[in-house]
Parts: structure tokens; sequence; C-alpha cells
């Protein structure tokens, strides 16, 4: 038996899906966790680039069981119109199984999202506007309706009248915006359960009965350590937990179950959306990375902001998920400079110096980075397929970061391609 959990490590983007697309032939179920279609995760598909937003990343291999866990949120629209694309491509979504408790993203959350939004004006999280929040937060308050209130009509259309009777409230009195029918709603959501109805199943005991009789269990986690509602750089975070106990909680198995934690991250960072970010480059060199790394939102379509890698963020999410093993994305990117740096610590507005993320939210949005620099190679590496193929200062800069992080790097990613990929110590 062995379950194995990935996590982003930064503020998400880092490559999940790319990694999962590459490890998921030796699993037997590929499992989202956490999160909704907020997630955008890149896989390349016989030369096609496909973005999965709710399927997970193993649905290419015809042997993988996909499922989506109960500590997602869907939204049935889009997951319909994924698979719809899916199948466009001949990629097979018989296999996906869908826990009866995941919870369902109404057309009210959408709403909301957007309303709460704008109306914190220059304050916005920078959310996505896909409805992720109000969907966590009718979870926390009972409001919420699940994957297997779509199974029965009268059961829907009662717990709906339910949402309805406070939502429309906020909609119309607070928001200035319409409300919604419990007619309208049910009609459309009936629509859904005929095409949803059999992929919906309790999941729990399909998982936990797989890893007893031996099975592989692959954890996709969505967003990244310091998007996490509970570690992440609160209020701008997602509603989730996309941390390594996320997986547990999202699926219904136990920690004991879970063998490795692969964190990926990226050899530099990114992040969506708005909060604090202490190696942000606001010059050249940040908008090098957007150029050569392609940094735009797979999701909302919006430029990332860019920096230097920051060990403090890593060793940070070494701890909270307890990483076994890291992957690092896009080195190629860095062949682009001729000096690197790392951020190994952080200086406070008074001077002292920091080697870990701090814990009041104003000291992290005051954090100034102290750099490490270290020589460039300025060659091309997306043709390296092992360790020892690429240049020395591009194998120093992994050992450094495997020295600052205390967690060993597993996997090298040289290119958005699959096999573009050295593989140093395998995962099961
Ligand atoms: P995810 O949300 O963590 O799955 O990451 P995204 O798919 O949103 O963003 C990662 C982007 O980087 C995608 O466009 C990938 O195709 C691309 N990518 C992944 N790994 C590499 C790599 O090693 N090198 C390069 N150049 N691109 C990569
Ligand atoms: P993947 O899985 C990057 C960010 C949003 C915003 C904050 C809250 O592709 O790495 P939400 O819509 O979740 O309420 O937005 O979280 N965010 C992401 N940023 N990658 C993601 O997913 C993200 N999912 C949410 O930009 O700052
Ligand atoms: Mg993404």
């Amino acid at each position: 038996m062995a379950g194995v959990v990935l996590v982003g490590v930064q503020w998400g983007d880092e490559g999940k899906g790319k990694i999962t697309d590459l490890l998921a032939s030796q699993f037997d179920y590929v499992v989202r966790f956490q999160g909704g279609n907020n997630a955008g995760h890149t896989v390349i598909y016989k030369g096609t680039k496909l973005q999965l937003h709710l399927v997970p990343s193993g649905i290419m291999y015809p042997q993988v069981i996909p499922a989506i866990g109960n500590g997602c949120v869907i939204d049935p629209e889009v997951l319909i119109k994924e698979i719809e694309m899916l199948n466009a491509q001949d990629i097979s979504t018989d296999r996906l199984l869908i826990s009866t408790n995941a919870h369902l993203i109404m057309p009210y959350h959408k709403d909301l999202d957007g309303a709460s939004e704008r109306r914190l004006g220059t304050n916005e999280i920078g959310t996505t506007r896909r409805g992720i929040g109000p969907a966590y937060r009718d979870k926390a308050a009972r409001l919420g309706l699940r994957m297997q209130d779509l199974l029965d009509r009268s059961i829907f259309r009662e717990k709906v009248t339910a949402a309805l009777v406070e939502t429309n409230d906020v909609l119309e009195k607070i928001y200035g915006l319409d409300p919604y029918s419990v007619d309208d709603i049910t009609a459309e959501f009936m629509e859904y359960a005929k095409i949803l109805e059999p992929h919906i199943i309790e999941l729990s005991p399909v998982l936990n009965d797989a890893l007893d009789s031996g099975k592989n269990v692959f954890f996709e986690g969505a967003q990244g350590t310091l998007l996490d509602i509970d570690h992440g750089t609160y209020p701008f975070v997602t509603s989730s937990n996309p941390t390594a106990g996320g997986a547990c909680v999202g699926t219904g198995v136990g920690p004991t179950k879970v063998a490795r934690v692969l964190g990926i991250s990226k050899a530099y960072i990114t992040r969506v959306g708005s909060g604090p970010f202490p190696t942000e480059l606001f010059d050249a060199d940040g908008d090098t990375f957007i150029d050569v790394g392609h940094e735009y939102g797979t999701t909302t379509g919006r430029k990332r902001r860019a920096g230097w890698y920051d060990a403090v963020i890593t060793k940070y999410a070494a701890q909270i998920n307890g990483l076994t093993d890291l992957a690092i994305t896009k080195l190629d990117v860095l062949s682009a400079f001729p000096t690197i740096k790392i951020c190994v610590a952080y200086e406070d507005a008074r001077g002292v110096r920091h080697t870990t993320v701090p814990g009041h939210q104003s000291a992290f949005h005051h954090a100034k980075p102290i750099y490490e620099e270290m020589k460039g190679w300025n060659v091309d590496i997306t043709g390296a397929r092992t360790f020892e193929e690429l240049p020395q200062e591009a194998q120093d800069y992994i050992a450094r970061l495997e020295e600052l992080a205390g967690v060993p790097v597993s996997i090298i990613a040289v290119g958005p391609d699959r096999e573009q990929t050295i593989i140093r110590r395998s995962l099961i």
C-alpha cells in the first residue's frame, strides 16, 4: 500500500499538473482532495496543451482511476464541459469517480464571489471569481448542497429552498442583485444530475480498500501551501486546505496510509492575486520571468507576479506538509539569467533578520528579502535527462536548494513536456 500526496509549495501554478501526469502511470488512483475550478493544471497530451480544472491530471492513462474527493467543490457545468473537452480528445472519462460528499458550487456562489470582490475594491483578494469562497462558506454554515443531493430531486429542492431563504436576501438587499428561483435552479441541476449520476460514489471506502489491498493512490493537491486557509497568507488565500493534511480530510483516508509527501516548487516563484510577496520583482528580471516562463494564469489568464526563489517559504512548506521529496520545475527558465538569486532570510522593518516565515501578517507584508547569489549557466538545458547532464552551475543550484530546504530534490523539470524531466529518486 502506498499513498503519495502531492502539494504545491508556493502560491500555486508550480507545475503540479505536469508532475502528476508524469507520475500517474505508476498509480491505480489519482484523486483531487480540495479546491475546485479555481485550479488550472496544465498537461501536454500528444503535443496538445490541455488545461484541467477539476478532473485529476491522471486522466490520460486508461489504467488509472481518476477521482474527485469530498474536500472539493464542484461546479457541475464546468465539470461537464471538461468531460466533453476530454472526450473530444478521445480521452475516456467513464472511470471518473466523484464523492457523494463533495459540495456543489451553485450559480449564486459565483455571483457572491464577484460581488464581494467588487465591494472590497482596492482591498480585493483577487479571487478567480469561480464561487469557491462562497461555496466553502455555505459548507461550513451547513447550508451547502452536495453531489448526493443531485440523486434525489425532492431532497435537492428542499435544500435549495432552505439555502435561498437567506441567500436571496443577501443578493437583493446587500448587493442589489437578482434573486434565484428554486424551480429554475432545480430544473438546471437535474439536467446535470442525468450526466453526472453514474460517477457519484461513496469514495472513501473505495480508496481505503484499494490501499489495504496494496494498490497505489496519488493525491493531487491544487493551489499551494501559502494559499492554505490555515497556514497561508490569510486573508489572501483560498478557502480550503491545499496542505498535506487536507489530503486525508478531503478523501476520508487516514494519515497512516500516506507514505510520501512530494512538494512541487518552481525554481523561482510566482503568485496570482493580491497579498504579500517578499521576493516580487518589478524590474527587467521580473519581465524575463513572465516572458520566458510564460507566466499567465491558466484559469483566468491574468499576468502572474514573479520573483526569485524563496528558500524561507520552501522550508516552511517542508515543515507544514512533512515533505519527504521536492520536485523543482521550470529550471530551464533560469537559463536566461547570468546571475541567480536565492532568498535565504528576511529582514523586518527594524532590521532584524528572520529565517522563518513571520507568524504575524504585517511582519510578512514588510519582510525584505536577503539574497545569496549564484552563478548562472546561460545554456539551454531542456534536453537534459540526467542530473549529470546539467551544467555544473545548475547542479550546484539544485544542491543549494536541497540544503536550504533539508529535503531531497527527487524530480527536476526542464520543460513543459512529460519527458523533459530528470527523475533522481522514485516515489514508490
Ligand atoms: P499547476 O497549476 O501547478 O498545475 O501549474 P500550471 O499548469 O498552472 O502552470 C505551470 C505552467 O508551467 C504550465 O504552462 C506548464 O506547461 C509549464 N511547465 C511545467 N513544468 C515546466 C518546466 O519545467 N519548464 C517549463 N518551461 N514549463 C513548465
Ligand atoms: P492551481 O491549482 C494560483 C488564488 C487566486 C486568489 C486566491 C483566492 O492552478 O495552482 P479563490 O478563487 O480560490 O477564492 O482565490 O487564490 N488561486 C490560485 N493561484 N493557482 C491556483 O490554482 C489558484 N487557485 C486560487 O488567484 O489569489
Ligand atoms: Mg495552475
